[in-house]
């Protein structure tokens, strides 16, 4: 297991996403070394579509997750212009596999497939990125036998693990997609220990977003704007998440690109109780989380 390292030079207020990851990944090494002696090797199957580079980079980052955990990983590329029946057709053979606990498609999938379709066609029991209706049910309920996506699932972990209080807590979300907003706003909402948010979901179409965030105590960005979120959106010692993901074009860079959060860092860092940084933040928490439910996958095998 590597140690913990990060580029920033931290603050007190910054919360390690690398940091906390590899804590739960050592906890969840001895759960893989326990289920190992008990003759079960976890397996998880990725299957990406396509040559999208951030997929790429993302099952690169998950695969080594696994090495590195002792989960035994294999890889399905399957070409951009595969057809939704052929894809459809290698989940099925993936789900009758008993070497494998998990499958992960990883999105965003092809405009000619339908995402809704293939996510609903893994087993509900494979289903570790939790995107299954039974998993999107059960995660609404409050039911806690169902897989809970990776994302929002590491958010929670990272409030935890640094105590930021939610019970009471205004929480805004900015962003309602399936993916991070909706289930984040599902698990903080819940009634129980660790969540009992009051919650608010921002999106395209929410008037005054910035008189909503001035509100939270926690500010959760999953939007996907670049720098969205600015020093005068965020009430003074605010835990500030920011989700996003955006590459923006960077002149002066090798690249010409560079990628930068929903979060103007550098101006929120100073007010913000707690931030977490981008990357370093929420990334790592993901990973860790999928390999959590991988394993919890591989453990019910033996129930
Ligand atoms: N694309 C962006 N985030 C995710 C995720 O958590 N799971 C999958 N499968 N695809 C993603």
């Amino acid at each position: 297991m590597p140690s913990p390292k990060s580029i920033y030079p931290h603050p007190d207020n910054v919360v390690d996403g690398r940091a906390i990851a590899v804590q739960i990944q050592r906890e969840l090494a001895q759960r893989v070394a326990e289920l190992r002696r008990r003759g079960v090797t976890p397996g998880l199957a990725f299957v990406r579509v396509g040559e999208d580079p951030a997929s790429k980079v993302y099952v690169g980052r998950k695969e080594k997750a696994c090495a590195e955990l002792g989960v035994a990983s294999e890889t399905h590329i399957v070409p951009e212009s595969t057809s939704e029946s052929d894809l459809l057709a290698l989940l099925a053979k993936l789900n009758a596999d008993t070497r494998l606990h998990g499958i992960l498609v990883q999105a965003p999938l092809p405009k000619h497939i339908r995402e809704s379709v293939v996510f609903s066609t893994v087993l509900p029991s494979k289903d570790v990125d939790g995107f299954h209706p039974v998993n999107v049910g059960k995660l609404m309920l409050g039911d806690a036998s169902g897989f809970r996506p990776c994302t929002p699932a590491g958010i929670m972990e990272l409030l935890v693990r640094s105590a930021v209080p939610t019970d009471g807590a205004e929480v805004v979300v900015l962003g309602r997609g399936n993916i991070v907003g909706k289930p984040m706003a599902a698990m903080l909402c819940q009634k129980g220990k660790n969540a009992n948010a009051t919650v608010t979901i921002c999106h395209s179409a929410t008037r005054d977003i910035a008189a909503h965030c001035r509100r939270a105590d926690i500010l959760i960005a999953a939007m996907g704007v670049p720098k969205f979120v600015k020093s005068d959106m965020v009430k003074p010692g605010a835990t500030v998440i920011d989700v996003g993901v955006n590459r923006v074009p960077d002149p002066g860079s090798r690249t010409g690109t560079k990628l930068v959060g929903d979060v103007d860092y550098a101006a929120v860092q100073p007010i913000a109780g707690r931030i977490t940084p981008n990357p370093g933040g929420v990334g790592p928490m993901t990973i860790a989380m999928l390999m959590q439910n991988t394993v919890s996958a591989a453990g019910k095998t033996l129930n």
